[in-house]
């Protein structure tokens, strides 16, 4: 069963459907790379859906930190028109002591720097983690950058959306230093701001 869910959660294909949706609007207050909240009325953004999602921790020996993955497919329907790349594969690792929530009372892992999961020239797709309170439950930031001058007027028609999700994955296997999660989702992120 170990070995099938991994092999599932490397394989699995991205979905690549998408709901159309309307709106219009610009993004110019988003300026400077502040980040907005967005609201219905502005846009319509559908949510990032986040499939094979993996946690993996393991550690060599029960005095050592347990290195954890997380791992998953992401794909952007808002972004699908005018980006040949709407999805892509995010692999995030860090250390834990098995037993210490990370992130929390205002605090972030790495002081909220992001890893990038896939760039091109103009555009990317990045993550960090927020907080890690138990392997049940931990949340991540993720931010799209994309083409879209359909709904966005130059300069700002290269907008950086973002989105936070909260996770609680099914336990897998569970063995003295190894641990292991996965839902296959669809789980959807919200967005909640966008900057310029
Ligand atoms: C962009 O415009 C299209 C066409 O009007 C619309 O379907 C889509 O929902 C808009 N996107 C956003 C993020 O509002
Ligand atoms: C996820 O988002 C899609 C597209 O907006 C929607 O059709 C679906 O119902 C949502 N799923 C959940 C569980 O909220
Ligand atoms: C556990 O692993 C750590 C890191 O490799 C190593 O330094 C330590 O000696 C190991 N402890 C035992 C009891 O094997
Ligand atoms: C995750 O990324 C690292 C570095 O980019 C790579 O070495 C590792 O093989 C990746 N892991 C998986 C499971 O793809
Ligand atoms: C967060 O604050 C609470 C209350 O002050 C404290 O009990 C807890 O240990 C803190 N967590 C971390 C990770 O510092
Ligand atoms: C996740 O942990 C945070 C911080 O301890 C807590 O506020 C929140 O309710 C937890 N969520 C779930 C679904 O357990």
């Amino acid at each position: 069963m170990y070995s099938t869910a991994l092999l599932l959660c490397l394989l699995a294909p991205l979905r690549t459907d998408a709901a159309p949706s309307h709106s219009t609007t610009s993004i110019s207050q988003a300026q400077s790379g502040k980040i907005v909240p967005v609201t219905k009325s502005q846009f319509n953004f559908n949510p990032f859906q986040l499939t094979n999602i993996c946690l993996d921790c393991v550690r060599l020996n029960t005095t050592a930190a347990f290195s954890c993955e997380v791992m998953f497919n992401w794909y952007d329907p808002n972004s699908i028109k005018e980006n040949p790349v709407s999805s892509c594969v995010c692999n995030y690792t860090w250390a834990w002591d098995g037993v210490t929530g990370i992130g929390e009372n205002g605090t972030d892992i790495d002081n909220g720097a992001y890893d990038l999961c896939w760039q091109g020239d103009m555009t990317y797709f990045e993550m960090r983690l927020v907080s890690f309170h138990t392997a049940e439950n931990f949340t991540l930031e993720l931010g799209h950058r994309y083409h879209d001058d359909e709904n966005f007027t130059r300069p700002w028609d290269y907008p950086t959306t973002f989105a936070q999700v909260d996770l609680q994955l099914p336990l897998i296997g569970k063995a003295e230093n190894k641990i292991k999660h996965y839902a296959r989702g669809p789980v959807n992120a919200t967005i909640y701001g966008i900057s310029g």
